[in-house]
This record gives structure tokens, sequence and C-alpha cells, in this order.
């Protein structure tokens, strides 16, 4: 590790929790120098949707390396791009979900800074509504909407013109905060403006995978048309699939304004993330949202064979089944350990709330249990104390089963403790 020590900035953090060199990944396994083999639960934190070096997708990008494909063509008509956006138009959109697609470049967070500036352009308002719990990345605008103060640290005073609501969590469940959001906009006394939108996740993931529920989010959408609001869904992380349909949104049945999409969009990890934005709004300049590598190449191209796939395969249905499986196990393996824990997910998203046993020590220790057993497994959630299960959706059953054995050795050892 010495050599990480040495020369790697202080910044560094999953490395932290994973210590291990890692050099091989097929599947949902990861493979280290030192000879020993992961389950992964965590796909790139949500980047491996189709798991790691996914065969079909891999042999499109072999075959346009081989063919000296571009590589880099800035924002240029590129064959690979032409060829994603007409597959992207054919499987995700449709005349309902009609969407043009901006290209942010490279990770989720450019696609939120966009979406946040278009917004503003678009109304001429400067307010953002966010929600507690939200995460929406890390650069001075999305760290600004992310409801985080810990992460928010060193980006002393960039939160301005932004309001966080609550989000139906905790005790907040109980209490009708779309009701709360429309008497702050009814009162002219309530100090808070207008804003330009309102950026919301369907799960708030990194917030601790809690499940925002379908009548919430038609009230959204219904409040942010009557008081002439934008509503953009931040689907980063359970978009491309990830609770069964290829947008989250969908369960809702509704029609965000905006959505941005990242992580598992490329199909095999490689940096893209997009804006989508309703016709009417895109009134961008050219050029006016710029950037060097909006169109990695590699990423176009794995892209498309993952939308192939997805159109090939039965994947929102093994998703459904794979569902089914975790919830069983939580419930009837994790959640009669103690009456302590809690549990929450929907797809192939799933928390274990251990906040009850105070601090995070005690989710700390299972995480560490996991990995010393063989399972990369993350935390999350108000202080990291929820253990966040996301596997590649194209795991196995039966190395699914075999994590889930892991993290319920990892309580009872945790325990014994
Ligand atoms: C919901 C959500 N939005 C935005 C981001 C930021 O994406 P990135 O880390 O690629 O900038 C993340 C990353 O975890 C996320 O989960």
């Amino acid at each position: 590790m010495n050599i990480f020590e040495k020369c790697e900035s202080n910044v560094r953090s999953y490395c932290r929790n994973f210590p291990d060199i890692f050099h091989r990944a097929k599947g949902s396994m990861i493979y280290s120098d030192s000879g020993k083999e992961y389950i992964d639960f965590f796909a790139g934190a949500g980047a491996l949707n189709y798991g790691h070096n996914h065969d079909y997708i891999k042999q499109k990008v072999m075959s346009y390396l081989d063919a000296d494909g571009i590589a880099h063509a800035l924002d240029m008509y590129t064959s690979a791009k032409e060829k994603f956006l007409a597959k992207f138009d054919e499987v995700a959109l449709s005349s309902t979900l009609d969407y043009r697609i901006q290209f942010c470049g490279p990770t989720g967070t450019n696609a939120v800074e966009a979406a946040l500036k278009l917004a503003r352009k678009v109304k001429q308002r400067a307010g953002i509504f966010s929600f507690m719990g939200a995460y929406h990345g890390m650069t001075l605008g999305s760290l600004a909407i992310s409801g985080n103060i810990g992460i928010r640290a060193g980006a002393i005073g960039t939160s301005s013109n932004v309001t966080f609501m609550p989000y139906p969590y905790g005790f907040m469940e109980t209490f009708d905060t779309i009701e709360y959001i429309e008497t702050v906009l009814n009162d002219v006394n309530s100090g808070i403006e207008k804003p330009a939108a309102i950026i919301f996740e369907t799960v708030q993931a990194e917030g601790g995978v809690v499940v925002a529920p379908i009548d919430w989010m038609l009230r959204l959408r219904k409040l942010c048309d009557e008081h002439d609001i934008l509503l953009i869904c931040d689907d980063i992380q359970v978009g491309c699939g990830r609770i069964g349909s290829f947008f989250s949104f969908e369960r809702a049945d509704i029609v965000p304004d905006m959505v941005v999409l990242s992580k598992s969009i490329s199909g095999y990890g490689f940096p893209m993330s997009l804006l989508l934005i309703k016709p009417e709004l895109d009134i961008w300049e050219p050029g006016e949202h710029n950037g060097t590598f909006r169109g990695n190449q590699l990423a176009f191209i794995g892209a498309t064979a993952a939308l192939e796939y997805r159109e090939s395969s039965n994947l929102e249905q093994d998703v459904k089944t794979k569902e089914l499986f975790l919830k069983n196990f939580l419930s009837q393996e994790i959640a009669p350990i103690s009456e302590k824990i809690a549990i929450r997910g929907i797809g192939m998203i799933w928390g274990i709330d251990v906040k009850n046993f105070g601090g995070n020590t005690f989710a700390r220790s299972i995480t560490s249990r996991c990995f010393e057993l063989g399972l990369i497994v993350e935390l999350a959630g108000r202080n990291d104390t929820v253990i966040k299960i996301l596997p590649p959706l194209v795991i196995d059953m039966s190395t699914l089963q075999r994590g889930c054995s892991i993290i319920k050795a990892a309580f009872h050892d945790s325990l014994a403790v």
C-alpha cells in the first residue's frame, strides 16, 4: 500500500474501506493481487448494472478499438454517437418521454450542474428546492443541493439560493411534506421565493435507501405544474434499470421536465453523463454549455451495446425476481436478528438501517467483516449507518445468495464481539 499512501492525496476514499489491490473483475466478482476474490455488492457505486466486463458489451468495445474507431471527437458528429442516439431514442424514449439529449461530461455531477444552469436560464429565477437527505454530486452547484453537511464543509458559502425541503423519511413519513412545500409557496410571508426547479431522487440512495411513495411523486409533479416550477429527476444512481423499468420515475408514471443520467448508462463503467430536456426547454445557445470530454466514443459504444442487451434479455423481469429474493432474505433472515434493524428498498437497491445501534461503529464493523469474508458492500445514509446492497443487475442467483449469506454471517460475528 505504501505507494498509494506516499503519493495519493488524502482525499482518497473507497480504497480505505476496501484495502486490497484489485487487478481483474468479471460479472459480479472482483479479484485482488493477494489472490482473494470478492463478490461485488457495490457495482462501482451503481456504475456497473451490467456487471464487470459484460461479454456482449466487451465484444462491441473490442471490435470498435480494433477497427481504430475514433476515440476522441469533442462533440462532433460520429457514427458511434449516431448509433447511440438512435438506440436510446428507440429503447428509452417514447412519445410521452420525449427528450432532447445533452451530452455533459464526463461524470454525474456535470449533468446536474447543466440541469441547474438550464433551469435557472429557462425560468429566470435563481432558487432551487432540494430535499433533506439528497445527494447530487461534489462540484459546487451539486454540493449546494446535497444534504450532507459533512461533505459540504469545504464548499463554504456556496449554498445560497438553495432551500431544503423535507423528504418522506423518518418522522416526516407521517408529515405531509408536499403540503408543507405548497404552504411555503403560497405564503407571501414564508421568506422563501419561488424556485426555478425542484430536484429530487425517486430513491435517495446515498441518503440511506429511502424510497419515495408513488403518491408523493404524483403530488410533487402536480405541485410543480401548478406553480410553474421545473421538476428535475436525478436518476443517476437508480435509473438504467436499477429498480426494473429503465427510468425509476416510470414507477409513478410521471414525466419530469429534465432527467439526469450517468453511472450505468455507458454499460461498461466508462464516463458518460446525460441531461434529458423536454424539447421546449432546450433553449441553450450553441456552445453555451461546453466541455472537452462530452463525447467519450467508447461510452457511446458501450451504452448502445448495453441498450441492445437490455432489449434482448429479460432484465426487467430478472430484477423483479431478485427484488423478491432480497426482500424475503432481508425481512426473514436479517430483520429478526434485532429489533433495532430496519429494512428498506426496491428493485435491486436495498438498505439495512442499523442507526439504532448508535453511531456508525456497528455499521462499519459489518461492512469490514463482509470484506474479510469476501464481499464488497458500502455504507450510506445519515452518519453512514445504512448498509447499502447494490449488486450488478445481472448477478446470478447463487452469487447473490452467497453474498447475502456473508452479510448474515457478518451480523452474527459483529454481534458476538
Ligand atoms: C443520485 C446521484 N446524483 C449524482 C451523483 C454524482 O455522480 P458522480 O459521482 O458521477 O459525479 C451521484 C453519485 O453517487 C448520485 O448517486
